[in-house]
């Protein structure tokens, strides 16, 4: 049942409308003053405004501004008299949904009533949608839909709460510090410092120093007492980045803290209690490594408690666009942003990306600077992108027989034109495999035939 607030300073027209509206189904509450309206308005969820215009100590134009501010989902109808009907179009232009003259005729009242409401109901509806799909695809600064990174998102918050160390794996630019943050997001610790250490850009010396600290004097250059990472790091979580190319003297030392969870500076006698969660990444074959004798085992094991593989973006092609439109928001900075013309797509698509998302960053930077209008087009792109996939003229480049829809505007996109284009999008990435197209969707195989009839997406050709 909806809840309907109808405000009117004079009791006899007030009781009138409250009847009509109960006439209607309808279970109104009633109130004599736009403050007596404010009140009820902050105390209780509303789902629709009903308001006299001319009232004596607060204009019922007034009244509207205030609950549109604080609420803009929340339709407004404004009842007018005659000498009001000017102030009825102002009304219309700060936001109400509709005006009704008076004397007021009971049945245009109800339709008014439900068209409102329903439309109430479709905004709510659409803003449910669209958070929907931004928690779906968005999951702490990780952008994914395709299922390889939904286990991704599942396994970070599963093993974010537990204080256990995490392996990350994977190759370069697939993410591995992204989701070493999120993990920390995720965790109890994450009021405290992420820190962290790339373990392969400096000497022995000096990473056996920056992790552990030095007392004064203790090699040259230690002029003052130096506290180290893991103790700056206590409480939260230390990130061990290219943990692989870690040198045999410090990897005995982070075995020892693993162990033992206490540090000796280096020149120390004093050993520190400890506490640090740890998280490493590599993009190294740590198995290899072991081999051929340049990673401890013992420690491997220490540190690989959870393992997380992340994939290759040529695994997960589905995930492009909405990384394309990630890093456009990203560096527009919640402005407008170009869009990419369907054939950079089409392109991006067929290109192996060897630095995976790091590289499709680049791009995206690279190609908003040369930009021209507001549309990036193939020629925007890297030379060795185009060279790759075999084309010198953007006529060359693959693209879909049928022209495809033009941008979106998704502030101003019904919910229905928002689901045809997710679809389409879809059917582009998986290159109109429709088993995948409906997995990625979350939908069954019945349900996509369905929408893409609807849709008339059927004739087209997506790869
Ligand atoms: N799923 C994702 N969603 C959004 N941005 C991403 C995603 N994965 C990676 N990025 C972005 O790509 C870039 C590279 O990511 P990151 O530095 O985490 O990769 P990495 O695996 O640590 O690479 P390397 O092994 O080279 O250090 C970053 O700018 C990051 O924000
Ligand atoms: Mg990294």
């Amino acid at each position: 049942m909806a809840s309907i607030l109808v405000v009117d300073d004079d009791p006899d027209h007030l009781e009138l409308t409250l009847a009509r509206l109960r006439t209607g189904g309808h279970e109104p509450i009633g109130a004599d003053s736009p403050a007596r309206a404010l009140e009820l308005f902050q105390s209780e969820p509303l789902d629709l405004l009903l308001t006299d215009l001319e009232m004596p100590e607060m204009s019922g134009l007034d009244l509207l501004r205030e609950v549109k501010e604080s609420d803009p989902t929340v339709p407004v109808v404004v009842l007018t008299g005659h000498a009001t009907v000017g102030t009825a179009v102002e009304a219309m232009k700060t936001g109400a949904f509709d005006y009704l003259q008076k004397p007021i005729h009971a049945p245009d009242l109800l339709v008014v009533i439900e068209r409102a409401l329903r439309e109430k109901e479709l905004v709510s509806e659409n803003i449910r949608l669209r958070q929907e799909l931004r928690d779906k695809y968005h999951h702490k600064n990780l952008v994914g839909t395709s299922a390889r990174m939904r286990e991704v998102f599942r396994l970070v918050e599963k093993i974010g709460p537990t204080s256990s160390t995490a392996l990350i794996l994977g190759e370069s630019g697939t993410g591995k510090e992204l989701v070493a943050r999120a993990i920390h997001e995720a965790s109890a610790r994450s009021h405290r410092r992420f820190v962290r250490v790339n373990c392969s850009a400096i000497t022995e010396t000096l990473l056996e120093s920056e992790l552990f600290g030095h007392e004064r004097g203790s090699f040259t250059g230690a002029f003052a007492r130096k506290k180290g990472l893991f103790e700056i790091a206590s409480g939260g979580t230390l990130f061990l980045d290219e943990i692989g190319d870690t040198p045999p003297g410090v990897q005995a030392e982070l075995l020892r803290v693993l162990q033992e969870g206490e540090i000796r500076r280096v020149g120390g006698t004093e050993d520190i209690v400890v506490d640090v969660r740890v998280i490493t990444a590599t993009n190294q074959d740590l198995k290899k490594q072991i081999a051929e004798g340049r990673f401890r085992e013992d420690l491997y094991y220490r540190l690989n408690v959870v393992s997380l593989q992340l994939p290759p973006l040529r695994e997960r092609k589905e995930d492009i666009p909405l990384l394309v439109e990630h890093f456009l928001q990203k560096k527009a900075g919640g402005g407008e942003h170009p869009r990419p013309d369907p054939r950079v797509l089409a392109l991006f698509n067929g290109y192996p990306w060897p630095g995976n998302v790091r590289e499709l960053e680049n791009v995206i930077e690279r190609a908003l600077v040369l930009c021209e209008d507001n549309t990036l087009t193939a020629h925007d792109l890297p030379e060795d992108l185009r060279v790759f996939i075999g084309s010198t003229g953007p006529e060359d480049f693959p693209t879909p027989s049928e022209v495809r829809s033009p941008p979106l505007d998704l502030a101003r996109a019904s919910l229905e034109e928002m689901e045809r284009r997710h679809i389409e999008q879809v059917l582009i990435a998986v290159e109109g495999h429709r088993e995948k197209a409906a997995q990625t969707l979350g939908i069954s195989r019945r349900t996509l035939y369905e929408k893409i009839k609807r849709y008339h997406l059927g004739r087209r050709e997506f790869s």
